[in-house]
């Protein structure tokens, strides 16, 4: 059968697959990755994209529904939808299990760990909608604020995300036309004191929306007007965070996130830690209270605007170095030795190439690094570039930030 964009067929599925589907194989034995199905599924599918190695597709019709299938909250949560959410259509119960299955294959493929790995909530009794503190819209040629389809640049209008917070809503920012921007950015924290929005025009300037309060407004990414900034407590401490910062998104994820940092770095009064990829200083303030006057804390982190934010967040303690530098080989080598504790919190992508390594070799050596990751892929090549450096990964716990999508958070202590 002649595999073309739109052809059907049926299929029995498998395990998950890294990406936010599930696998499944064509009459003629190509891998296929289906979307909206779920495992021990028997679907009709329809081929979405083709490549000489696999086959995407959408699940268009369920022949053998599985157990673990939910009617979705969204309505723009299906084939040819919105592509933010893919386990809509799975209990929470088995979207942590295929997190879970996701992170495990990773740890055994790339770092040649075998482990079973249990997905927590990021908070007890979390339902899975209501959770996302910060959306960026883009604008459509109408105006309407949009979120894109599954790898495409095809925008869907959106009126109401049900994984958004309430605060989000409460913004009213769907609720309005923006015709000739290109974005809309809201934060919305259930523990701020405000809401944030930016906007983001074309060549043809801005609109400012008088219902919209809070705005940072910015012009071909040159801000026209300093950026709003909220306060968000976590815990017992305050943090300045400024609408170009990046911030924890699921509502609890700061407070969960923290808390399994904090049990996993077991920081020592009078030790030094190095913080790397800071942010606005979430990990910093704690471990600084932890090591107390007599300890160190370096956070690193490249931008200037979160780095700022952390500058107010840490004012009080003097223990605290923030420095605004690309995190790098060289950076490590000369910040960093003496570093008894690394805590390291890079974006999707993982450290860069040779800052495991340099971290390994710092002089004379840290007793524990903590490498928190939103990739089981990047963290899992990660370790292995540990492990190669005689670390080895005795504990790791993997926390449920993103609900209804395939993403997870881990936690993943090393030690020499
Ligand atoms: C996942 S966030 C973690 C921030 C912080 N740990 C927190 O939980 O709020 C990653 C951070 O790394 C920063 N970043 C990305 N690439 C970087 C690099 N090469 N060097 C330093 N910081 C970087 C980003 O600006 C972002 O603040």
């Amino acid at each position: 059968m002649p595999m073309e964009i739109g052809t059907e067929f049926d299929v029995t599925i498998g395990k998950p697959a890294a990406g936010g589907g599930f696998v499944g194989r064509s009459p003629d034995g190509i891998v296929t990755f289906v979307r909206h199905a779920l495992p021990g599924e028997r679907v009709r599918v329809r081929v979405t994209e083709t490549s000489s190695k696999f086959l995407r597709a959408d699940a268009v019709a369920i022949l053998e529904a599985s157990p673990d299938r939910v009617e979705p909250a969204c309505a723009l949560a299906g084939p040819g939808g919105c592509g933010g959410c893919d386990y809509q259509h799975a209990s929470l119960v088995a979207q942590r299990r295929f997190k879970g299955q996701l992170i495990a294959e990773q740890l055994e493929r790339l770092a040649g760990i075998t482990m079973a790995v249990t997905v927590e909530p990021a908070v007890k009794g979390d339902t899975g909608l209501g959770w996302r503190t910060a959306v960026r819209f883009s604008i459509d040629e109408e105006g309407r604020t949009c979120l894109h389809a599954h790898r495409s640049s095809e925008l869907i209008p959106v009126e109401h995300c049900p994984i958004a917070t309430d605060q989000i809503h409460a913004i009213g920012v769907t609720t309005h036309r923006y015709p000739g921007m290109e974005a809309v950015s809201c934060f919305g924290h259930p523990d701020a004191d405000t809401a944030l929005v930016a906007f983001e025009t074309g060549p043809t300037g801005f609109l400012q929306t008088p219902e919209v309060t809070g705005a940072g407004l910015s012009v071909d990414g040159e801000l026209l007007t300093p950026p709003a900034r909220a306060k968000v407590t976590v815990g017992p401490n305050r943090f300045d965070v400024s609408s170009e910062s990046f911030f924890q998104v699921h509502r609890a994820a700061a407070r969960a996130l923290t808390a399994a940092v904090m049990d996993a770095a077991r920081v020592q009064p009078g030790e030094q830690v190095a913080d790397l990829y800071s942010g606005v200083g979430l990990f910093t303030v704690p471990l600084a209270l932890a090591v107390g006057s007599d300890g160190v804390v370096i956070s690193i982190e490249r931008s200037t605007e979160a780095t700022a934010d952390a500058r107010r967040n840490v004012r009080h303690l003097s223990q605290v170095q923030i420095v605004t530098a690309p995190v790098t080989a060289r950076t490590v080598a000369d910040l960093l030795p003496g570093t008894d504790v690394i805590v390291m919190d890079p974006a999707r992508d993982g450290a860069a190439k040779g800052i495991v390594d340099a971290l390994c070799s710092l002089a004379p050596g840290a007793r524990r690094m903590v490498f928190v990751s939103c990739d089981p892929a990047t963290f899992a090549r990660d370790v292995a570039r540990a492990q190669d450096q005689g670390w080895h990964l005795v504990s790791l716990r993997a926390l449920d930030l993103f609900p209804e999508t395939e993403h997870v958070e881990i936690v993943g202590v090393l030690e020499r």
